[in-house]
């Protein structure tokens, strides 16, 4: 008989063809994501899922998993998976690493630029009809090139996205849990800081932080008034690892000078000051959505799912214990 696999939501057809060829999918093909029950309905009589980052898999999901060898996430993050429970489960939890990392690097630095040269309002300015002529601080912004980048977490998007500012001439500040080894640290001209060093030196400071316990609100009130009036944040990493309110009040202050956001606390809803300001540039978790880099995440999910039944081990495991 063979191998049943649920897929909770749209993926790029070529990971669906791949996965019949191994398995009987139940393919949910809609961007809706199935509702917590519809879920819970789903997953029964299946050996692996492929799932995304807005399916919940807490505790309480994967102990009511029966049957079930291995979770997917079509993503490299994996906060909505409790990966403990699964381990104490046997199940198996991949993510999908590396394909995005200069993809979403790209991004980051998008919005780092749209925030500091104010792209986004310019758009807007020329869009409704404003522009009237060219005068001496129309739309003015912050210089990049030559200026002081702070980085906290050096993983491989923390590395990308500091491989492009010396691109920019910058001066690059690094935080992180682990220092970086010297050959790194050498190779991109990296600097290791404390937090409160990199937040009050840096002009731009870009989150790539995964999601845990202790990254939770690590940019909240008191780091964001540490940091400097002409700051720019940049969050593509994960909602929660900034305090949404306390970021929105310092932006309407002007505490800081701007904000280029991809990731939201409680997703799809934006914090309602936050959309009344010009100073942040807001996008809906776009940053790994290139073309190229989604097929490939939902191919290399597949891939790990098709390993997981034919009893080998998955390329991108995060539970091998
Ligand atoms: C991830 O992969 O974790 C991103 O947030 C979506 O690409």
């Amino acid at each position: 008989m063979k191998a049943q696999v649920l897929v909770t939501k749209r993926i790029y057809p070529e990971a669906v063809d791949l996965l019949r060829q191994h398995a009987e999918v139940d393919y949910v093909d809609s961007d809706d994501g199935l509702p917590a029950e519809e879920l819970a309905r789903r997953v029964r009589g299946k050996q692996a899922i492929v799932s995304q980052l807005t399916d919940r898999f807490d505790a309480a999901v994967i102990d009511s998993l029966e049957g079930v060898r291995s979770i997917s996430n079509v993503a490299v993050g994996f906060d909505n998976i409790d990966v403990a429970a699964a381990t104490r489960k046997g199940i198996l939890v991949t993510n999908t690493p590396d394909v995005l990392t200069d993809t979403t690097a790209d991004f980051a630095w998008t919005l780092l630029m749209a925030a500091a040269r104010r792209v986004v309002e310019g758009h807007r300015y020329v869009h409704s009809g404003q522009w009237r002529a060219w005068y001496i601080d129309l739309l003015v912004g912050h210089d990049v090139h030559h200026r002081t980048m702070g980085i906290f977490g050096m993983g491989r998007i923390g590395q990308a996205v500091a491989k492009r500012a010396g691109g920019f001439s910058m001066r690059i500040l690094y935080h992180d849990a682990v220092r970086a080894p010297e050959a790194l640290e050498k190779s991109l001209n990296l600097e290791f800081v404390s937090a409160e060093e990199l937040l009050r030196q840096s002009d731009f400071i870009s989150l790539h932080v995964p999601l845990l316990p202790e990254t939770r609100h690590m940019i909240g009130a008191e780091q964001l008034r540490m940091m400097k009036a002409s700051a720019i944040l940049v969050n593509t990493s994960r909602g929660p690892v900034v305090d949404e309110a306390a970021l929105a009040e310092a932006l309407e202050r002007k505490t800081i000078a701007g904000a280029g956001l991809d990731v939201f606390e409680q997703e799809p809803k934006v914090q309602p000051l936050l959309l009344k300001l010009e100073n942040v540039v807001l996008a809906p978790h776009i940053a790994s959505a290139s073309i190229d880099t989604r097929r490939k995440m939902s191919v290399m999910a597949a891939e790990n799912a098709v390993a997981a039944l034919a009893g080998r081990r998955p390329p991108n495991l995060l539970n091998p214990s």
